[in-house]
Parts: structure tokens; C-alpha cells; sequence
């Protein structure tokens, strides 16, 4: 796949949130043909137009080239379409579970080629139990894109107990074809890498209000006024360099012994959720949520995503 074998044929079995947008990650390049299958007959199209009407409007993809990219893009509900049996990559994007996610692969494996490479979207699921049941374990691995998979750059490509190195390669090399910034995860360890990181510092922030140290607002203010801004630019390794390894190793000598190391989800949080304070889902969670409120979230998150994927082309087209 990629240079040597050629990609022509693309898989996405689930026709959810994440199957459609990643449908339309696929359909950058005009040699590839994709196919999205579905369990019913749904409107992926419909949404991706939805979820792409901001990269339309801001002329990041002209509208031409928007209908010329979902030409290339077919729905099935048939398992038993030409689309499953030519595959040359699949990725498995349903819902999240085990038992649901195996069989389905099973069911992909009596059908697809076998020389087709199995890929599973899981947030958190492990690539090696997702694939036990396979024969051919050693081209499946987990791609893990992030949501809204169009607009956010990130793949993980997570390598199971059996994935072979020209299998994590050769899809390493497709995501980065289709325009995706592909890391490499060794391991199948739970989390991955990013959500590992993003969940140690859910559990501090979550601490820090339990502790009475900030209320939730300020906590969010305070990652979003500092290290939040570098972030983007400065990833916690460099800053660390940076800053040097000595000056880190001493901060951490000082601060460890007082930061969260809870293996369980927070008391606060678990009082929260028991008493039915959820957040968006229930108008109230760290803080009270209106309809307007959720709305201009949602919105303000994608316009942010949108201005850093156009300044980001911006910048490759200057370099
Ligand atoms: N939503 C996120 O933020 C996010 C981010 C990264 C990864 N993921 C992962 O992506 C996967 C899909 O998540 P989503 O958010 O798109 O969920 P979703 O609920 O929007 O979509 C899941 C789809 O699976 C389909 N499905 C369920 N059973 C099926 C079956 N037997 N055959 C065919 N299709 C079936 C459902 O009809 C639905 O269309 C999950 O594994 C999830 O963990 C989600």
C-alpha cells in the first residue's frame, strides 16, 4: 500500500459521526474510490455537508472541488457489496464495543481480501483484542482519528501484539497521503499516547477543584491563558528541553507528591455524575450549560479548528 501497492479501494464500515467525516478524509485523493457501509440506509452525505459547510464558506476547499470529493465517496448497507469484497483498506468505525467490533471483523475477513488492511477507529479499545479472533492479525491495527476527524490532523496508528512493522508503516504512509499528521503509537497501551495525556490532566484539573484550590471556571482559564496557548507550538517534551532537564527534574522532585495520583475516577466527579449533573446532557456539570450557551460552544470550537487548519495551509503554502 501507499508508494509500493498501490491505494485504490477504501472500507469504512460504520456510518456514524466518525465514519462519515473520515469517509470525506479519504476522498482527497482522486484515485481513491470510498465506501461507506451502513447497518440502514442513512444520509452520510447530508452530514457531510453539515460538518464541512465551514471549510466551504471560509473557500478552504472550493465548492467544485467539494462535489468532486463526495463523487468519489458510495454508501452501501450490503456486506456483501463489490466495495467490501475489493477493499484495500478498511477501517471499522461502529460503535463502541468489544464483542460488536469482533465480530464484525470476523464477518470483514470471510469476505474482504486477505491481503486488505484491517483497521479499527476505537477511542480505547484494544487493537489486540479487537483483532484475537482474525486470522490475519498481523495487517490489522487501530487507526485512531480524532473528532471531528476532517478538521482535527491527528491519526494514531496503534500497533496490536501482532501488527507487522510494513502494516503500521504502510498505513502511516497512506494517513499522511490523505493529508493526515500520523503518529506512531508501539504499544497497545490503554489511551494511546494523547488520550493518556489529556485524561492526567482531566484528573489534576478535576483534583484542583475537589481540593478547594479553584473553582472549575478559573481552572479552565488558567490552561487556556498559559501553557494551552504554547501548546500548539511547544509540545510538553521540548518545553522541557527548553527549560532544561535539570530545572524539570527538580519542579518534579518538588511538585509530584502533591499532584492527583488517583486510580479511580474522583469523588467529585462520581457525586456529580450520580446525581445526574452531566454536563451538556443535563444542562449542568462544573458549570450550568443553556441551550445558547451549548450552541456557541460547539460553534466557537469548530470556527477555532477551522482558522487553524487554514492557517496552517497558509504556512505549508509559504514554505
Ligand atoms: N465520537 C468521538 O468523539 C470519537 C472519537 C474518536 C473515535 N471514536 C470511535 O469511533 C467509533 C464510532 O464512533 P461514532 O462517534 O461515530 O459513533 P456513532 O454512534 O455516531 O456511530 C456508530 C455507528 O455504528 C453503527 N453500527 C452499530 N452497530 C452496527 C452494526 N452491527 N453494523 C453496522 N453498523 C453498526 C451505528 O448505526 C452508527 O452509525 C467508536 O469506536 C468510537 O469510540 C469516536
Amino acid at each position: 500500500m501507499g508508494k509500493n501497492i498501490p491505494l485504490k479501494n477504501v472500507l469504512i464500515y460504520g456510518a456514524g459521526m466518525m465514519g462519515k467525516n473520515i469517509a470525506f478524509v479519504f476522498s482527497s485523493n482522486p484515485v481513491w474510490r470510498t465506501v461507506v457501509c451502513g447497518r440502514r440506509e442513512v444520509d452520510i452525505f447530508g452530514g457531510i455537508r453539515a460538518a464541512c459547510a465551514p471549510l466551504i464558506s471560509r473557500g478552504i476547499i472550493g465548492a467544485g472541488e467539494f462535489e468532486r470529493r463526495l463523487s468519489r465517496i458510495r454508501f452501501t448497507k450490503d456486506i456483501e457489496d463489490d466495495g467490501v469484497r475489493n477493499a484495500d483498506l478498511v477501517i471499522e468505525a461502529v460503535s463502541e464495543d468489544m464483542g460488536l467490533k469482533q465480530e464484525i471483523f470476523e464477518k470483514l475477513e470471510r469476505r474482504c481480501r486477505s491481503d486488505a488492511i484491517f483497521c479499527t477507529n476505537s477511542s480505547v479499545m484494544s487493537p489486540s483484542e479487537i483483532s484475537s479472533k482474525l486470522k490475519y492479525r498481523s495487517r490489522f491495527v487501530g487507526t485512531h482519528f480524532w473528532n471531528p476527524a476532517h478538521l482535527i490532523p491527528l491519526v494514531e496508528v496503534v500497533k496490536s501484539d501482532a501488527t507487522s512493522e510494513e502494516t503500521a508503516a504502510a498505513v502511516m504512509e497512506v494517513l499522511i497521503e490523505a493529508g493526515k499528521k500520523a503518529v506512531l503509537c508501539k504499544k497497545d497501551a490503554p489511551g494511546f499516547i494523547a488520550n493518556r495525556m489529556q485524561h492526567a490532566l482531566w484528573r489534576e484539573a478535576v483534583y484542583i477543584v475537589e481540593q478547594g484550590i479553584a473553582d472549575a471556571k478559573t481552572v479552565d482559564e488558567a490552561v487556556r491563558y498559559s501553557f494551552g496557548l504554547r501548546l500548539p507550538q511547544l509540545g510538553p517534551l521540548e518545553n522541557a528541553d527548553m527549560v532544561g532537564l535539570d530545572m524539570t527534574c527538580s519542579i518534579h522532585s518538588y511538585i509530584f507528591k502533591h499532584l492527583c495520583d488517583s486510580k479511580e475516577p474522583s469523588p467529585l466527579l462520581t457525586t456529580l455524575r450520580n446525581e445526574g449533573w452531566l454536563g451538556f446532557k443535563s444542562g449542568e456539570g462544573f458549570q450550568k450549560w443553556t441551550d445558547e450557551e451549548k450552541n456557541a460552544a460547539g460553534a466557537n470550537l469548530n470556527e477555532y479548528l477551522v482558522n487553524m487548519l487554514a492557517l496552517s495551509i497558509t504556512k505549508t503554502a509559504r514554505q
